[in-house]
């Protein structure tokens, strides 16, 4: 049996819950879209929030809506998944990646201002594995410079900083999820933007449905029946089945996240004297959802890890690695990105191993991973 590193956890109140919508006359773009939303603000603290089809789709429109564009660049994190800077080259602009603190994974904050230059018009900090970025030093570099700010916040649905929810764009212009099976809540695909931003929610609005406006015309209607396109935009609609899913996810978020905490819990005080790798901490500021938790082997055990890796996975454990740098990727090094750009994004590339988190994984489970854990680190770290 394989305990995966993330898992979905469906319950028969969220099944009943799809069911009932799928009887509906409408099973995309009805009420229950519209219910999600108000819920999803609600929940974050945030004026608006609109879904899409997934994270990706959430994160492209919100870049078109800040006004990136061609000759344009972002400042992102190296340690995240390809969508993050994927959505700006969609958009024919250029993500430059700045390199992270080893502590959190994240973006080092102190590495972003070096890399401003005249044609930067974003900053996108993510949330790597649930940690929180310390958005006010961002959110001051962002002033400083007349740059708009995006979080990723894909695996920070329920996270906090300063004790409040991420999503409530206090010190954003947008706020990014996604509702992928592996991440806080699932609609299984789907994703959101939040944001304070009228005009911005207007702008998400008509690029989630191919530019068409039905209120508020630029020209003049020819009838009842009229709508018109505007600029060009996607399908990148959620149906009311998937909607229907992620309202009732949301209603057990605080469950999931108190779960996925209490697990981590356990994770640290069973490896906390150990000497072969290194466990997640939480600054001050953070309230972590755990998205993942990584361990990261010490430098010492680096040249052991594809054996440590694939003695888990023979032993039980769907061990997984977060990430291999974007810079990385063959597609980016056609671009020009050169390896030894983010030496420290790479090393922790090295050492990162991502170990079983979720809100189902159960107390005699994570027994098991952590005796797993124990016996193989012995095994190869000699
Ligand atoms: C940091 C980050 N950004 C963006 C995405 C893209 O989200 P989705 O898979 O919903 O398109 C993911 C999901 O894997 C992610 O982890």
């Amino acid at each position: 049996v394989i305990i995966p590193y993330a898992h979905q956890s469906i319950n028969e109140a969220d099944a009943g819950a799809v069911l009932k919508v799928l009887k509906c006359d409408h099973i995309t773009q009805g009420a229950v879209i519209v219910n999600f939303e108000k819920a999803l603000s609600l929940y974050c603290g945030a004026r608006h929030a609109v879904v899409f089809s997934s994270g990706t789709a959430a994160l492209h429109a919100s870049y078109y809506a800040s006004g990136l564009g061609q000759h344009d660049n972002f400042i992102t994190s190296p340690n995240t998944f390809a969508a993050t800077a994927n959505a700006g080259l969609l958009l024919g602009s250029r993500p430059i990646f700045a390199d992270i603190e080893s502590k959190t994974g994240n973006i080092d904050v102190t590495k972003v201002e070096a890399n401003i230059n005249k044609n930067t018009k974003l900053l996108v900090p993510v949330h790597y594995a649930g940690h929180p970025v310390d958005l006010k030093e961002i959110f001051t570099l962002s002033k400083k410079y007349g740059l708009k700010v995006i979080e990723d916040a894909c695996h920070a649905l329920g996270s906090k900083y300063e004790g409040e929810n991420i999503g409530n764009c206090r010190y954003s212009d947008m706020t990014v999820f996604s509702f992928h099976p592996a991440k806080a809540i699932t609609t299984g695909e789907g994703g959101a933007v939040l944001t304070n931003d009228a005009l911005l929610r207007n702008k998400l609005l008509l690029f989630r449905n191919h530019g068409i406006a039905k209120t508020e015309f630029i020209n003049k209607p020819h009838g009842e029946w009229y709508y018109e396109m505007q600029l060009l935009g996607y399908n990148y609609r959620l149906t009311d089945i998937q909607a229907s899913l992620g309202l009732s996810q949301l209603k057990r978020l605080k469950k999931f996240v108190l779960a996925r905490r209490r697990i981590a819990g356990s994770y640290n005080l069973a490896f906390c004297d150990n000497s072969f790798f290194d466990t997640p901490v939480e600054n001050d500021y953070a309230y972590s959802a755990y998205h993942l938790y990584v361990i990261r082997l010490k430098d010492r055990y680096i040249g052991k890890k594809c054996r440590i890796f694939s003695d888990l996975r023979k032993n039980g454990l769907g061990v997984q690695v977060h990430y291999i740098p974007v810079h990385m990727h063959p597609y980016y090094r056609k671009l020009g990105y050169k390896e030894a750009i983010c030496p420290i994004a790479e090393n922790f590339y090295k050492g990162a191993i991502s170990i079983p988190m979720y809100a189902s994984l159960k107390d005699d489970e994570v027994r098991f991973v952590i005796r797993t854990i124990k016996s193989v680190m012995k095994k190869w770290c000699k």
